[in-house]
């Protein structure tokens, strides 16, 4: 039996190492060697390695980041497919590979099966919006920061009677702004998947001023368009083409303070959200993905993504896991809405 080859590709996420420590220690107890990829696609391509075993997974299980390092590399992107990796493999003894990553990377790792690798995936975004599985690990660290800036940002506008625009993370869906949102009691939730109209956002807020509030806290995600008449900013691209948001609440806060006047402004989270330690419940999600992704990866399944179902950890086609994008469901926006004002 060969050697499962690891690694962590795209964006980091609170609970990587969890994962990691979660497939060194299943594979160890099942008698299988783990060799780590670094930094992402680029370590397979590159032939860039590092021995795992218990002792190194040690003392990781709190800490941000990656041990293994990431980038944004891709081997279809940056090179031919399996092709790009096959020295890395044969020259290691890797016959199969666990991928942690986002729906980029599972895209990556699909295709690499379809050319006959054995792989399995292993689902990454603070944006928890993969297919095929309830949650994904990091989401939960991401709402806590966001939830306990909007609770500062809040006592600092109420003593300014100040509008505070709140920018969290969300690329195409808003899990993270609708969750921080109704944590942190937000007057107002702005989120990708659902069409806002600038003007009901203003009456709310003016109606909330008028009862005596005199300050406010709109929740945006950075993947709103910005209202209509103004600019996003100008947009940079990254390494796999996609745009690289931040900065939309900016349009929001300039649309809401021309039309009320109220003093309004604006916070963009960014990566602290990624940063630093995961919640305990992101550390057992992220430690019993990673358990599951080894037995799979022993027990010879492939072109299956670790998914989580209820209490249970399950295969999931990859097909199935890129399919589409998970937005958040209308009614728990529409809790959120409940408590806008
Ligand atoms: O997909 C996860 C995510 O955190 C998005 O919410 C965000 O837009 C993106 O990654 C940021 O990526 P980068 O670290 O490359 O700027």
């Amino acid at each position: 039996m060969g050697v499962i080859g690891l690694l962590t590709a795209g964006g980091d996420c609170p609970g990587l190492n969890a994962v990691i420590r979660g497939v060194v220690g299943r594979a160890d107890e099942r008698g299988e060697e783990v060799l780590g990829i670094l930094n992402g696609w680029e370590g397979l391509i590159k032939d860039s390695t590092m021995r795992l075993d218990r002792d190194k997974v040690r003392g990781i299980l709190g800490r941000g980041g990656t041990m293994l390092g990431t980038s944004r590399m891709d081997p279809y992107v940056h090179g031919d497919g399996l092709a790009s990796c096959d020295g890395t493999l044969s020259r290691n003894g890797i016959d199969r590979i666990i991928v942690i990553g986002g729906d980029g990377t599972l895209r990556s790792a699909m295709r690499l099966a379809g050319e006959g690798l054995k792989v399995i995936g292993v689902p990454k975004t603070i944006d928890n919006d993969i297919c095929g599985t309830d949650i994904t690990f990091g989401f939960e660290t991401a709402v806590q920061i966001a939830t306990e800036a909007i609770d500062r940002l809040a006592t600092t506008a109420e003593a300014h009677n100040r509008v505070i625009i709140v920018e969290v993370m969300g690329r195409t869906k808003g899990w993270i702004a609708t969750h921080a949102g109704i944590a942190g009691g937000a007057d107002y939730v702005l989120i990708p998947e659902i069409p806002y109209d600038i003007d009901h956002v203003v009456e709310v807020l003016r109606s909330r001023h008028r009862s005596g509030h005199r300050y406010s806290i709109v929740v945006v995600a950075e993947g709103i368009d910005p209202p209509p008449g103004y600019e996003a900013g100008e947009i940079k691209k990254d390494a796999f083409g996609f745009d690289r948001l931040g900065g939309v609440g900016f349009s929001v806060a300039a649309a809401i303070e021309e039309r009320t006047k109220f003093e309004t402004r604006v916070s963009v989270l960014g990566h602290i959200q990624r940063g630093g330690t995961p919640v305990a419940s992101d550390r057992v999600r992220a430690l019993r993905l990673g358990v599951a992704a080894a037995d799979f990866a022993i027990e010879g399944l492939t072109n299956v993504m670790v998914g989580i179902r209820g209490t249970k950890t399950v295969p999931v086609p990859l097909e199935e896991a890129t399919s589409g994008i998970r937005g958040v469901p209308d009614d728990l926006y529409e809790t959120a809405q409940t408590f806008f004002g």
